[in-house]
Formats: C-alpha cells, sequence, structure tokens
C-alpha cells in the first residue's frame, strides 16, 4: 500500500507529518512513501532529504490523495480533504472528534476510515502514540522561551559587580504534559519555580523536578482519575474559590505565569482573573497555553500577543508547537509511524485495521461507514490514574501474629549470636596453657562487641544517611570509652584516650559538615 503526506493547508502551519527517518522507518514496514512537494520545507525538511530517503515526490495535493491508501496528515482536515477519504481510504491526523460531530457523520457517510491522533488513549502501551503529548511538551518548553523572549530580566539569580539580580518566580497553573515540561525548563534555566493542579498526585512530579507545589488550605475527595481517562474533572465551587484566593495572593509576587489548565472538551476554566492580572507587577508575562479552549487568562487574545494597561504581556498563541516545527515534525511523525507499525503486524505493507486492540479501537473515530466515537473505556487504565497500591490494613490479630513472628526472628538471631560467642571463648579456654587474665580480657571483649553490635545497629538514621548513623554510633563508642580511661594513672593510656577524642570528634562534627555542604548544593538561596 501507499502511504502519502499532503502539505498542511492550514495558514501558517509549518509542520509535516512525514520526515525523511519516519519514511525510511515505514518502507521497512512494506509500504511505498510518497510526499506533496515542498510539504517538508518550512520545517526545514527539502523535496530532495525525501528523495534520498527513497520517498515519491508528487506534484500537487490532487495527485497525493488520489494516489495515497493512506494519508497522514498533522491538522483536522479541511472539508474538501475530507470528502477524498473515501472507502477503501485510512486517514491518519488530528481530527478533534469531541468537536467535531458533522465532519465524524461526514467521514462516515464516504466509507472511509479515520484514525484521530487525539484520540489515542493515555495507556502505557500507546505512550509513543501519543501525539497530544509530544506537541504538548513542546509547546510546554516553547512557552517557556517565549515569556523568556517577552521579559526583561535574567531566569536565574546573579550577584554580579554591577549589582544583585534575583531570580525570576514562574507559577505554572496545570501541570499535565505541557505544565510538566514548563516546569523543567524553567526550573533548568534557573527561575524559582511554583506549580498548582487539582491533581494532588502530581506534586510528587512537581517537587521531584525542583518545582514548589502550591497546596491549598481545603479538603476535597480525591478525584477518581479512572473514570475520566487519567484527565482532570471539574471542581466543586468552593475548591475553585480557595484556588482563586490562593493565586489572589501570589499574583503580586509572580514574574511570569504558565497557564495549561484544561479539562478536555470543555472551555478553559478562566483561573487568572483580570484583577490578578491588574496586581502583577510591569514587565510581567503570561503565556496561555489554553487560548485554543478559550484561555484560563481573563484578557487573553487568541492568536496575538498584547500588553495590559499595567504593562503585563499576556500571550495567547495557539501555534507554538509549529514553531519549533523541525522538532514537532520529527516527534509527530515517530507518532504516527509508532500508529503505522501497530497497523501493520506482519511488517507486508497491508493494514490490519484490528478493532479488538485497544490503541488502534480507541484512535478510530470512523470505521466501514460507521461512526466509532467515543470509544469504549480501554481494558487498561489510564497511566495518570493507575492508584499505587496501598499497603493491606491489618486487622488486631495480624497485628499481633506479626509482632510475635518478628520478635521471634530477633530472639534467634540474638541466641544464635550469644551461641556463637559462647563456642567460641569456650574454644580459647580449652586451648592449653591460657593464663587466666587473658581469659578475663577475651570475655570483656566478646560482651562488648555483642552490645556494640546491638547499639551500632539500633541506631535510627531518621536524620542522616545509613552510613553516617552508623559511624557516629561507632565513635560515639570509642568516644565512651576514651573518657572512662582518660583519668588513668599511666601518661600514654591518657595520652592515647585524648588522641582518640579528638579523633571520634573529628569524624563525628565531620560528618555533620560534609552533610551540610552536600544538602546545600540542591537548596536554592
Ligand atoms: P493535560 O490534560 O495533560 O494537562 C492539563 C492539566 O490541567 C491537567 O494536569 C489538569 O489536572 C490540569 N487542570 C485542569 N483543571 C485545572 C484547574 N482548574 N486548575 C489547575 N489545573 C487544572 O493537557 P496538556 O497536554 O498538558 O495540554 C495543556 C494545554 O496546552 C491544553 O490546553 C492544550 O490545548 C494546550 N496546548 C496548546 C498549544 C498551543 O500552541 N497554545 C499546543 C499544545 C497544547
Amino acid at each position: 500500500m501507499k502511504i502519502g503526506t499532503p502539505k498542511e493547508v492550514d495558514q501558517g502551519e509549518a509542520r509535516v507529518a512525514m520526515t525523511p527517518d519516519s519514511a525510511r522507518q515505514l518502507q521497512k514496514l512494506g509500504y511505498d512513501c510518497l510526499i506533496e512537494a515542498g510539504a517538508g520545507e518550512k520545517a526545514g525538511f527539502s523535496d530532495k532529504l525525501y528523495e534520498d530517503a527513497g520517498v515519491t515526490v508528487v506534484d500537487g495535493a490532487d495527485a497525493l490523495w488520489t494516489q495515497a491508501d493512506i494519508i497522514a496528515k498533522v491538522n483536522t482536515p479541511a472539508d474538501d480533504e475530507l470528502d477524498r477519504v473515501v472507502k477503501g481510504k485510512t486517514l491518519i491526523s488530528f481530527f478533534n472528534p469531541g468537536g467535531n460531530p458533522e465532519r465524524l457523520k461526514r467521514a462516515a457517510e464516504l466509507g472511509g476510515n479515520v484514525i484521530a491522533m487525539e484520540a489515542v488513549p493515555r495507556i502505557s502501551r500507546a505512550q509513543k502514540m501519543d501525539a497530544l503529548s509530544s506537541m504538548a511538551n513542546i509547546a510546554g518548553y516553547r512557552a517557556v522561551i517565549e515569556a523568556g523572549n517577552n521579559f526583561g530580566r535574567f531566569f536565574t539569580g546573579q550577584i554580579t559587580a554591577a549589582g544583585k539580580v534575583p531570580p525570576a518566580k514562574v507559577l505554572v497553573v496545570g501541570a499535565g504534559v505541557a505544565g510538566l515540561a514548563a516546569i523543567g525548563t524553567s526550573t533548568s534555566l534557573g527561575a524559582i519555580t511554583y506549580a498548582f493542579d487539582v491533581r494532588p498526585e502530581v506534586a510528587e512530579q512537581v517537587e521531584s523536578m525542583g518545582a514548589e507545589f502550591v497546596f491549598l488550605d481545603f479538603e476535597e475527595e480525591a478525584q477518581d482519575g479512572a473514570a475520566t481517562g487519567g484527565y482532570a474533572s471539574v471542581q466543586s465551587e468552593e475548591f475553585r474559590n480557595a484556588q482563586l484566593a490562593k493565586f489572589r495572593e501570589i499574583a503580586p509576587d509572580m514574574d511570569i505565569v504558565i497557564t495549561t489548565a484544561l479539562i478536555p472538551n470543555r472551555p478553559a476554566p478562566k483561573l487568572w482573573t483580570e484583577d490578578m492580572v491588574a496586581a502583577m507587577k510591569p514587565g510581567s508575562v503570561i503565556v496561555d497555553l489554553a487560548a485554543p479552549a478559550g484561555g484560563n487568562v481573563e484578557g487573553t487574545v487568541k492568536d496575538e500577543k498584547i500588553v495590559t494597561e499595567n504593562g503585563v504581556t499576556i500571550i495567547g498563541y495557539t501555534d507554538f508547537a509549529s514553531r519549533m516545527a523541525t522538532q514537532s515534525s520529527t516527534l509527530y511523525a515517530t507518532n504516527i509511524r509508532h500508529m503505522m507499525t501497530d497497523l501493520t503486524p506482519e511488517k507486508d505493507g497491508q493494514i490490519n485495521h484490528n478493532m479488538d486492540d485497544d490503541v488502534i479501537r480507541g484512535a478510530t473515530v470512523a470505521f466501514e461507514g460507521a461512526v466509532t466515537f467515543p470509544p469504549p473505556p480501554p481494558k487498561v487504565q489510564a497511566i495518570a490514574a493507575q492508584k499505587k497500591e496501598k499497603p493491606k490494613e491489618l486487622t488486631a490479630e495480624e497485628k499481633r501474629a506479626k509482632e510475635v513472628a518478628e520478635f521471634k526472628a530477633q530472639t534467634k538471631n540474638q541466641v544464635t549470636l550469644l551461641a556463637v560467642g559462647a563456642a567460641l571463648i569456650l574454644g580459647v579456654a580449652l586451648i592449653p596453657g591460657m593464663p587466666a587474665s587473658f581469659m578475663q580480657h577475651f570475655i570483656v571483649f566478646v560482651l562488648s562487641v555483642f552490645i556494640g553490635f546491638q547499639v551500632i545497629w539500633n541506631v535510627a538514621h531518621s536524620l542522616h544517611t545509613p552510613l553516617m548513623a552508623v559511624t557516629n554510633a561507632i565513635s560515639s563508642i570509642i568516644i565512651l570509652g576514651a573518657l572512662i580511661q582518660i583519668g588513668s594513672t599511666s601518661m600514654l593510656i591518657t595520652i592515647l584516650a585524648a588522641a582518640g577524642i579528638f579523633m571520634a570528634s573529628v569524624n563525628i562534627f565531620g560528618g555533620f559538615l560534609v552533610t551540610r555542604r552536600m544538602l546545600a548544593m540542591f537548596q536554592k538561596s
């Protein structure tokens, strides 16, 4: 079969759904590849590069749509494009199936099969085909770069001869794919980054990326992510009020705000209100990634950059991914290629449209004359919805049985240790000619080893590393022993005891100093 990619018809779209690299992989699956002349130009892929990769360059959209059996493109097809998806053809592209019922009906009437890239379920196996995520990742990155471009200061704090520069404070609202990418970019540029999301489970991810999660003083029933395919659901009015109150409190302190909050197939919630914009300092920048769905910010103008009366720049572009066309085309083409790999299990250049496969079923929105959207819920849980296994609650009886078992195991260990010690002492005592004074010292030595062992291993290392806790315990025992000996009548013993106390103290305090330094390396001033 032939797979072809036309030039995108949307004004200003620079992405392309096939790259020379992805074409090479598609050919390995047995397909012949076609591309409309000039389709990759804006993304940095010339016709020559495609030819070198074994792709046939076709003149004009008409020829391409006629010759190709499978058409891979980026944006939702225009009306005349959709009319060409007739019986026997398969279209793979973004389609906005949730907001496009008329188009879906039309596709079903025409009899072609349509795979919508935004309908790929968010399950682990489908991550490599998740084009929404790969585009949102780029948008999150680019949002920070765009904000930096419009912000008159450094992201990172600096102390220079000409003065001290405070670090920029960045707030990311919505820590989904775009939000996390924005957080990663912002922290790596050195800004102090804060993030908020309605899904509390992302707090850990946010913090692991070096940002601070903004917690609300509010208790809300935890969301059941499984019911929403791993996406957020609508919040209660009380929650929203608490959220807005928190934002109002921190707004004057933020230099850059990046909003990405979205609930699929709904208008974006208004989270950054006019008074918050007004409370920000002149020169601050807001990037509203949710602009395609109406925006999270009051005052966002879709596709435009505006500056408010108080000097705050609000960016409402909807083409962030297209602004990095080489990168986004490469990732999108790879997503398509993985989808084709799943559709071609035999690698024979023939589509096997297996509607029993969770991913293929989920993404197919029109199949053999019928609308197949929305799909049934996938058999596998969405990634974000997978819950961590909670440790099983034990009954009182089970708890007691567990304690008894632990006590028995501990006693067994100690008895074994004592038995080994006793056997050793007996063995030494049986050696002919062993002086009685040696035996006395030897017994004290064995008992101190036993007690020392118990003391050291029972130290709780809640504040420091296990290694430090153990070495500190050993050093403390040394100090105790040396203190007992320091008052000895023998000068040599006194000197040795003093040296022992000194060395052990160096070990203890040095350990604390090193730990402090190590911790300081991970702390922002
Ligand atoms: P996502 O669904 O992974 O993330 C959205 C996040 O917003 C979720 O974590 C969700 O829990 C959170 N959220 C929902 N309601 C919230 C609320 N009231 N308060 C705080 N957080 C809330 O979506 P993804 O893929 O990260 O995309 C984010 C946005 O970026 C979308 O609006 C998408 O359309 C947009 N986007 C924009 C582009 C552009 O060029 N402007 C390009 C690509 C994506």
